[in-house]
């Protein structure tokens, strides 16, 4: 399990997104798809790439009371998706309901991955607006800890995070790690950045790359380049 490039299909049509994975000719790489492209096409756009051949992270974050999202992930389990996303914010009892719905009649079901505290909340908001006075990398750990003490499969994180989870909530469980940049490439909006090869060296499970590879004048080859750099 793990060690794999996901592509964040950050788009918001179908159009656009089947001509990117297009591209691909005969490659099916695992991809990532949000709620902008979700809400734009619904789920008909999970069931079009599953048909072709791709795995699929469902990253819809969900977080609301834990009977809402355990009924919630039991209509996303029936689209057959590899991994899903809830926020560990909505405390254990969510989380352990949300595995509850998510597994199939057979018992299979998505890998459940949690975020933690979202990169974009600064110590100072968490402090001022949410009036959580731990300090933030703490409270990323305790969540993590939380998620994995409800029976989720791992956490969503920065790559520098990864080893601190690992070491926090055991080997086996995964760091699905963004804020991917190559080495010579454009930071975009993505500020603590790591290219593909520190990643697989900080013990990262699964990379999420978005524009390095979306916005590449050859997209495959960033793939690649990312797939050889990580996977090795
Ligand atoms: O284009 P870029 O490589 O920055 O895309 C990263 C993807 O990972 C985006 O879909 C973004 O929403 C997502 N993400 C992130 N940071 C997080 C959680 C998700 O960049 N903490």
């Amino acid at each position: 399990m793990g060690k794999d490039v996901i592509i964040a299909c950050d788009f918001n049509s179908k159009e656009e997104t089947l001509a990117f994975l297009d591209k691909f000719s005969g490659k099916k790489p695992y991809v990532k798809i949000g709620m902008e492209l979700f809400y734009a096409e619904g789920p008909a756009i999970v069931q079009e790439l599953k048909a072709r051949g791709h795995q699929i992270f469902l990253d819809l974050k969900l977080h609301d009371i834990p009977n809402t999202v355990k009924k919630a992930m039991a209509v996303l389990s029936r689209l057959d998706v590899d991994m899903v996303n809830l926020h560990a914010a909505g405390t254990r009892a969510m989380m352990e309901g949300a595995l509850e719905g998510v597994t199939r009649p057979d018992g299979s079901r998505p890998l459940v991955i949690a975020v933690t505290q979202l990169t974009s909340t600064s110590q100072e908001r968490m402090a001022e607006e949410l009036l959580i006075s731990a300090p933030l990398d703490e409270t990323v750990m305790h969540y993590a800890a939380n998620a994995a003490q409800a029976g989720l499969d791992g956490v969503v994180c920065a790559p520098l995070e990864a080893g601190k989870v690992h070491q926090r909530c055991g080997g086996s469980f995964l760091t699905v790690t963004p804020g991917i940049r190559f080495a010579d490439g454009e930071k975009g909006d993505q500020v603590r950045v790591t290219t593909p090869a520190q990643a697989k060296e900080l013990g990262s499970d699964y990379i999420v790359v978005g524009r390095p590879i979306t916005q590449a004048a050859d997209p495959v080859a960033a793939y690649q380049r990312c797939v050889e750099e990580f996977v090795g």
